[in-house]
């Protein structure tokens, strides 16, 4: 496995072999078994896979949440070697921001509601360093976990507005046994707030349960999804969400999706606080059967 900081080196290794394929997994480090799928799908799908480790300060709004970030590079780079990775770009900084930079992108609509209305600015910095990043890989394929629903579909945007030459393959979410959707902030969970963080993935079952026996009202779904996490100690919803999971439009009635179509019927979302700490979690419903 090759560990290289500057952009000359990854476009060295990336071009080395004209006949590769290669597939691009974007981390932030601190690395758990979502980023681990990630990486195993794009083994799967390429013959060269390329991780690219760096705290991205573009993204983050408060100062603290950057300096807190959970970092573990030893252990990322001994995991990653694991998985048989063939790349992992760790830039520093300023080589990604030097003094002057100034372009950025901006996503518009998809961007704005849920975390871009929690997080303003936050898209912004995710799109400029993942067409960052595309660009000095330029990889055939690129991973994301669809427990970032909404970064799913801002990148999917930027590829597509910006026609950027390769796929974007979404990978399911990975849990905890208990459900809990795995995230590096779970680490900041303490032992006796850590069982009532489960309510997010609760209520997300709920609202599918309710939509599975009938319930199409996209407000009573989201009562559903509220009363599980409002009836959880130390938890406290910042926005429950019943929307169209390409546009992310709140819907008012989730309508099934075309037998065919490649999406599902409404993305139930949430974020909330389990004591301090910040906590996302999504589900798809209406699902297609699969053709055939
Ligand atoms: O999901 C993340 O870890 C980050 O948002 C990403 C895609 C690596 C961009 O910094």
């Amino acid at each position: 496995m090759q560990v290289v900081a500057d952009i000359a080196a990854v476009r060295r290794a990336r071009h080395a072999d004209p006949s590769a394929t290669w597939g691009l997994v974007p981390t932030m480090g601190f690395l758990h078994e979502g980023h681990l799928s990630l990486v195993r799908q794009a083994r799967r799908d390429n013959s060269r896979v390329g991780v690219s480790i760096f705290v991205n300060p573009a993204q983050f709004q408060n100062p603290d949440d950057l300096a807190t970030y959970p970092r573990d590079p030893e252990r990322d780079l001994a995991l990653l070697k694991q998985e048989g990775v063939d790349l992992v770009w760790t830039p520093p900084p300023e080589l990604v921001y030097p003094p002057g930079y100034q372009t950025y992108i901006h996503v518009e609509e998809v961007s704005r509601p849920l975390e871009g209305a929690a997080r303003p600015g936050h898209f912004r910095g995710v799109a400029t360093v993942v067409a960052k990043l595309m660009n000095v890989f330029q990889p055939q394929r690129v991973y994301f976990g669809q427990k970032d629903a909404q970064q799913v579909a801002v990148v999917k945007h930027l590829v597509e507005d910006l026609n950027f030459p390769l796929t974007v393959v979404s990978c399911p979410t990975v849990r905890e046994p208990d459900g809990l959707a795995m995230s590096s902030r779970n680490v900041l969970l303490s032992p006796q707030v850590r069982p009532h963080a489960t309510c997010l993935f609760r209520a997300l079952q709920a609202g599918s349960d309710a939509f599975a026996q009938g319930e199409s009202q996209a407000e009573a779904l989201r009562a559903v999804m509220r009363t599980v996490v409002n009836a959880t100690p130390m938890a406290r919803i910042d926005y429950v969400s019943v929307a169209h999971p390409e546009t992310l439009a709140e819907l008012d009635v989730v309508e099934a999706a075309a037998p065919r179509s490649s999406r599902g019927a409404a993305l139930l979302s949430l974020a909330a606080f389990v004591d301090e700490v910040r906590l996302i979690d999504n589900l798809t419903v209406g699902e297609p059967a699969c053709a055939d």
